[in-house]
């Protein structure tokens, strides 16, 4: 990987760079430099009608990108930033189109990363969506990145994303603000938030039906959530004991890997992989840690050829248990 300073100097040079955040990493690139924006979608090979989160280093640096910055936004900033949430507000005319794609309103976060911070304080704002390939699972390693892009992108390596999943994005453009994206931080803690500013949050998901529907209106759109998202190539289901058995069973038996997340299911499965050596484990001690692992565990799936990927249910009670089961629900079928 290459050093912070280097990052800045070729951010500043007009390059696009992989950066960490506690998140996942991101792929930066200058909002001064068009052409390193455009690069961004060709890496990626993103659609170009899906906009870009612009981050900065403090609120200073990201005013003169927005319009209407209210009280109930200082509040949200004061109270979640550095952190994993992104506010999607109306843009200035100083938003380059390629970051909106477009659109009217501009996505905006302050990363909660050391090396990110540094990075965005002399380099930024930076244009970063997540830094794999469109369709890929995000990278929350820099060897990911790797992975993803090989040479044609440099990675400032800042160890293992922190959480794992991406920032909850909430359009905050006007009254009621709508989550977009869960994320660990929950819709209930920014409504509350939000309301001692005396806005509301309307906290009903916004499903991708809704999302294409309001395509025409003036009503939240997240362009990025009608896309095919976080996802390996093998098939992930829920955890099921009999279907797992069936698929040990079968004579070609496809190779599979079980995900689990209790002692009770741990032991289970460490008993059938004595018989079926074949058969990949993985278990995370914890919700938050099967959240940091998640994406790791699809890239490792894909590299060992797994067909099938079971990950053992939960129940979607915590703001990180929602997003999680969010992320794995577009995965399964
Ligand atoms: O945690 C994160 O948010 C990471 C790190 C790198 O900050 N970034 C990330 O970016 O996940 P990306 O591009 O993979 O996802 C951003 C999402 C997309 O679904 C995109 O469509 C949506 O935010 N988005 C960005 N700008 C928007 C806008 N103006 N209106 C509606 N949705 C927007
Ligand atoms: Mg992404």
């Amino acid at each position: 990987g290459i050093s912070a300073q280097e990052a800045i100097r070729r951010l500043g040079d007009g390059e696009v760079i992989a950066i960490p955040t506690e998140t996942v990493y991101g792929l930066a690139a200058s909002v001064q430099h068009p052409d390193a924006l455009a690069s961004i979608f060709a890496l990626k090979g993103r659609p170009k009608d899906n906009p870009m989160i612009l981050h900065g280093a403090s609120i200073e640096q990201l005013l003169p990108f927005v319009e209407g910055w209210s009280e109930a936004h200082q509040t949200c900033a004061d109270a979640f930033w550095p952190g994993p949430l992104t506010l999607i507000l109306r843009a200035s005319r100083q938003v380059p189109s390629i970051v909106t794609a477009g659109l009217d309103t501009v996505a905006i976060r302050i990363p909660n990363h050391p090396m990110a911070l540094e990075i965005l304080e002399h380099a930024g704002p930076l244009a970063a969506p997540s830094a794999n390939l469109s369709g890929s699972p995000s990278a929350t390693k820099a060897s990911h990145v790797l992975d993803d892009f090989g040479d044609a992108v440099a990675v400032v390596d800042g160890d293992q994303a922190a959480i794992g999943l991406e920032s909850t994005v909430v359009w905050a453009v006007v009254e009621p603000w709508r989550i977009l994206r869960p994320g660990v931080i929950g819709a209930d803690e920014i409504g509350h938030t939000a309301q001692a500013a005396n806005i509301n949050l309307d906290p009903t998901p916004t499903h991708d039906e809704t999302v294409q529907l309001a395509l025409d209106d003036q009503k939240p759109v997240s362009p990025g959530t009608i896309y095919r998202h976080y996802t390996p190539k093998a098939r992930v289901m829920w955890f099921d004991i009999n279907l797992l058995e069936t698929n040990l069973g079968d004579p070609e038996q496809p190779r599979t890997l079980v995900v689990t997340h209790t002692e009770e299911r741990r032991s289970q499965i460490q008993t059938l992989t004595q018989k079926h050596p074949s058969m990949l484990h993985q278990h995370a001690e914890s919700l938050d840690m099967l959240a940091k692992h998640l994406y790791e565990w699809y890239r490792d799936a894909d590299q060992h050829n797994i067909h099938t990927i079971f990950i053992e249910r939960f129940e979607a009670t915590t703001p990180l248990a929602t997003s999680l089961h969010n992320r794995i629900s577009k995965t399964v079928g």
